[in-house]
């Protein structure tokens, strides 16, 4: 009743890995991706793409882990620019030499977006926990070489979000296009680490007014995107624009997901794509179907005025902290639960001491936290 039929999947985002040279302790892989190390095929990737355009899919993004470990990269984004996609690439840089680039450019490679951790070598390596910060210097020429637009991306939390004058001022000298500085969304490594990423409120404040500050001071020369906190915003984020409505993740061993971490929750089951068209995961599997629209709502969802505009929020958060996918997302205030999320700021702004060390993402530590359930 309240769930109209599903619309094409407009984005598909094919993690083509979850092997990466970082080691990033706000990944946004899920913790347990050690579990998931049966990579799809190149002619698995091939026939996807086919499928994915055939419904209507119009971009697609290549990311991982780092998607420049698959030495078939060139092959997928030829094979996605023929059938008419737009081609995106969301990368860390490394492994992108001049002749890689060179060869994705004629692959018809539309977009690429660098990640940076910091504006400092010390602070990039730190977060990265790899020596990384020369070679994305490097890697930024490469693609300015190349023509691409300079689209750049930083993650932001507790440990960076003071340096984000120094993060804006180099993404200019770099000749940044655009920059996305997006707030932490706390889920899979980040939500691990939560209490050493967290910011403040006031930290939140300021960054936010230097950012304004560098938008007047740029002049339009640089797009600046500050992407919320919906921990300190007290508004659900309409997630993924809506579960099965737009995106279709594809996880590196061919699970369909309507968001990268949807895996983790309970009592849902998703296709693989080895056995399952994409066609039939998207129109007819019960784990895309579960959260579409509104009709799965339970109370406050179900009766607040603003479902319709964030469809409750996020199903991956709600689990987090509530425990129950289909819960209103804690970080709005009518959930009974947002005591847990103001609990967390409350934490920092208290200054109190973490209690478990800082955690960087890698396969020892991802199967160390899968076998003691910190998921
Ligand atoms: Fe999974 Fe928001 S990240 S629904």
């Amino acid at each position: 009743m309240n769930t109209p039929p599903p619309g094409p999947p407009l984005w598909l985002l094919a993690e083509l890995t979850y092997r990466c040279p970082l080691h990033c302790a706000f990944c946004y892989n899920p913790v347990d991706f050690a579990q998931h190390e049966q990579e799809l095929a190149t002619a698995d990737w091939l026939r996807i793409l086919r499928e994915a355009r055939e419904l209507g899919a119009v971009q697609c993004g290549f990311s991982g882990g780092e998607p420049l470990v698959r030495d078939d990269l060139e092959e997928l984004v030829a094979e996605a620019h023929r059938l008419g996609y737009y081609t995106n690439l969301l990368t860390s840089g490394v492994g992108l030499t001049e002749s890689r680039a060179a060869a994705l450019k004629r692959a018809g490679l539309d977009h690429v977006q660098l990640s940076f951790q910091d504006s400092t070598r010390e602070m990039n390596d730190f977060l990265s926990h790899t020596r990384t910060f020369d070679l994305k210097q490097k890697v930024a020429h490469i693609l300015r070489d190349q023509g691409w637009p300079m689209v750049m991306n930083c993650v932001i939390h507790r440990l960076n979000i003071d340096h984000i004058g120094r993060i804006i001022e180099m993404a200019d000298a770099i000749g940044a296009e655009y920059l996305e500085l997006a707030n932490t969304q706390y889920y899979s490594w980040a939500f691990e680490n939560r209490e050493h990423l967290l910011p403040t409120r006031e930290q939140l404040r300021q960054a936010e007014a230097v950012t304004d500050q560098w938008r007047e001071r740029l002049a339009g020369r640089m797009r600046l995107f500050f992407v919320a906190a919906d921990y300190h915003e007290g508004k659900p984020k309409r997630c993924v624009n809506g579960w099965g409505s737009t995106l279709l993740t594809v996880a590196p061993d061919g699970v369909a997901l309507p968001c990268h971490t949807a895996r983790m929750l309970p009592g849902l089951a998703f296709p693989n794509l080895r056995e399952t068209s994409v066609r039939s995961a998207w129109l007819e599997s019960e784990g895309f179907a579960r959260y579409r629209g509104t009709g799965w709502m339970k109370e406050p969802c179900s009766s607040c005025e603003h479902r319709e505009q964030d469809l409750g929020g996020c199903r991956c958060q709600a689990f987090l902290l509530a425990g129950d996918p289909a819960a209103a997302d804690p970080v709005c205030p009518k959930s009974p639960q947002h005591a847990l999320v103001e609990e967390a700021v409350l934490r920092v702004e208290r200054g109190e001491p973490a209690v478990r060390p800082l955690v960087f993402r890698d396969p020892k530590a991802s199967r160390k936290a899968t076998s003691s359930g910190l998921l």
